[in-house]
């Protein structure tokens, strides 16, 4: 089993996308501390892709995100996969790396949707046991990320947010804690946010997405094409007063928009949160 390590505090960071490729190079953005990279868009042989990120990556800190581990399916473990990822993480060196607690497929057929799973103790045992699985092959600790989800199972035995704990406890994992996410699920699933932020370990979230999505009235689509509204804004103030120092990042995958943009509402994350994490740290001193 690969050893825990404390919590690292990266600051604040966006997710790489290829429309900014150019002008990270030639701009070099002071404000951007750390990228995130999706793992599947650079586990190809070669090409520009992995040009660019071999040259960002001498300037800036990098983590890596993955959207097809499907570790919640019972399907058995994509070796291939994990070969594929294991490479890139040598190429990268990546402060971490995270996926999705979900399932995308079974029985070999990929539903290209991340699927919430049933909240059940099974459920804790087979997952944790995939995710150890994936933990030793790859020789070091994971980040699990919480869904965006529009159904839920009867046969749910506690909250999401006590389901993503017993997991994280029992594979000694972390979280990748979306604050949109939680505001998109509380919304779909009328749950109070706060319960969520109060109810996960603040020793094993180690990083946070900030997203747009879609309100169609009655309910909300995860899309990742808008800017961050203002109630997750608000959550995401109470998130930093909370669970103090979280790497953060904006996390925008549609209708990209010019780095100046994406700049601006990172500048707004630290504007929110660090007030919060400089009085938590000096608490800690
Ligand atoms: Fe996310």
């Amino acid at each position: 089993m690969p050893e825990s390590t404390s919590k690292p505090f990266l600051g604040f960071g966006l997710g790489l996308r290829a429309e900014h490729y150019q002008e990270i190079i030639e701009l070099q953005p002071k404000q951007i501390d750390w990228f995130e990279i999706i793992s599947e868009n650079y586990m190809v042989e070669g090409g520009k892709p992995l040009y660019f990120l071999d040259k960002i990556r001498q300037d800036f800190p990098m983590v890596m995100h993955g959207v097809s581990m499907s570790i919640g399916s019972t399907d058995p473990l994509n070796f291939d996969y994990l070969k594929k990822l294991k490479i890139l993480m040598k190429r990268v060196e990546p402060k971490w790396f995270s996926d999705h607690l979900c399932w995308t497929g079974v029985d070999h057929k990929n539903m290209h949707d991340l699927l919430p799973l049933p909240y059940t103790e099974e459920a804790v045992k087979h997952i944790a046991n995939r995710i150890s699985q994936v933990q030793d092959y790859l020789g070091r600790q994971m980040l699990i990320e919480n869904l965006s989800s529009y159904i839920t199972y009867t046969h749910d035995a506690m909250s999401e947010w006590e389901f993503l704990t017993a997991v994280c406890e029992k594979a000694d994992c972390n979280i990748l804690l979306d604050v949109n996410n939680i505001y998109v699920s509380s919304f779909n699933h009328h749950f109070d946010p706060m319960d969520y932020l109060r109810g996960v370990p603040a020793e094993r979230v180690w990083q946070h997405h900030l997203a747009g999505h879609q309100n169609n009235g009655n309910l909300i689509i995860d899309t990742h094409d808008e800017p961050v509204i203002d109630p997750v804004w608000d959550l995401y103030a109470q998130t930093a007063e909370l669970l103090g120092p979280v790497s953060t990042m904006i996390e925008r995958d549609a209708n990209i928009p010019p780095l100046a943009e994406v700049l601006a509402e990172l500048d707004q994350a630290r504007a929110i949160a660090a007030p919060f994490y400089e009085r938590k740290q000096e608490a800690q001193a």
